[in-house]
């Protein structure tokens, strides 16, 4: 039995353009999804996923993949988490060279599903990286990501970029653009993390983003501006400096509400964050609803978000350096 953890994630910069080319900068959290994995005899998958996000939104589910899990959240964000840890196994079986491998995986997170905070890559890679461990195999890192960014390529419908699943792997601060991933030098980051309680259908949000780039010239515009953010923002992570990187996380806000991603809830967190003195606040991820990602180091966000009555709960949140790691 192998029990393996990885890395959540904030966008500290560059989500929904990340997806055409331009540069990202996710960082890793100190949040973690935890994957036990034990070898069966016979050649089947069992999973139990007891406890995938936030209190209150829990999943009961023991069975193998086709049996219908008892469950209080929303169907597809089942479905998707299931297809996810799936096609994660094909992966540790291709690797291994063991197409009938029967495996148990028993997952616990507390990182909230599809609310912009990479739970899923967090389970993606530490299912493959405790599988091919617990079936006596080893992988690289690097070849880790890969594959962990193939089973989000194929479940997502190749709309799927590197960031969330190098970054999980890696840890810290990562820079993304195209198939080119690098590690940032950064300082501790105070984020703070503000959530709705709700998620965000990643794919269609991704695919209106493009219907939207396709129709308006306004949108490709936009996309390309949030990658001229990136690339002022990450000279400006090593120094630390606070103040300008939360000026450009409001842009980056701003733009991504032009491109129809944020909503009522992220916004208003966004705004208590500011008004309570943060640096900056920004949507995580897909958006539509989820989580916001401040930058405060004094206690004043974390306290106006739990006032907040759009924001369900709010954690800090620090800058982890620990990609993937062998727990036992
Ligand atoms: O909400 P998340 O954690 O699935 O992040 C999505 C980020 C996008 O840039 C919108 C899509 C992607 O694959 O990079």
């Amino acid at each position: 039995m192998v029990t393996v953890s990885a890395p959540g994630k904030v966008y500290l910069f560059g989500e929904h353009a990340v997806v055409y080319g331009e540069p990202a900068v996710p960082c890793a959290i100190s949040r973690r999804a935890t994957v036990t994995v034990r070898e069966r005899d016979d050649n089947s998958l069992i999973v139990n996923a007891k406890d995938l996000s936030l209190e209150g939104f829990t999943v009961e589910y023991s069975g193998g993949i086709n049996a219908q899990p008892d469950i209080d959240v929303s169907e597809h964000l089942v479905e998707a988490a299931m297809a996810y840890i799936e096609t994660a196994i094909s992966q540790v079986r291709e690797h291994t060279n063991r197409p009938n491998a029967g495996v148990e995986v028993t997952i616990e997170s507390n990182l909230p599903l599809g609310a912009g905070l990479g739970s899923s890559a967090a389970v993606v890679v530490s299912t493959i990286k405790g599988g091919i461990t617990e079936l006596g195999g080893t992988i690289s890192d690097e070849k880790l990501a890969q594959r962990a960014y193939q089973v989000e390529h194929i479940v997502q419908d190749g709309r799927a970029s590197r960031a969330d699943t190098f970054c999980s792997t890696m840890g810290g601060a990562v820079r993304v653009e195209g198939d080119d991933c690098n590690q940032l030098d950064a300082p501790t980051l105070p984020f703070i993390v503000g959530y709705d309680g709700g998620s965000g259908d990643t794919r269609e949000l991704v695919s209106m983003v493009q219907s939207l780039k396709d129709e308006y010239s306004f949108a490709a515009e936009t996309i390309s501006t949030i990658g001229d953010i990136v690339r002022t923002g990450e000279s400006l992570i090593q120094t630390g400096q606070m103040n300008e990187l939360g000026d450009l996380m409001n842009f980056n806000h701003g733009l991504l509400s032009a491109l129809g991603v944020s909503s009522r809830t992220l916004d208003s967190m966004v705004w208590a964050a500011r008004e309570a003195g943060a640096d900056g606040a920004k949507l995580t991820g897909a958006g539509g609803s989820g989580c916001i990602v401040a930058l405060d180091d004094s206690d004043q966000t974390l306290t106006a978000l739990s006032y907040n009555p759009e924001c369900e709960q709010a954690f800090r949140a620090e800058l982890d350096t620990d990609g993937v790691v062998i727990e036992s």
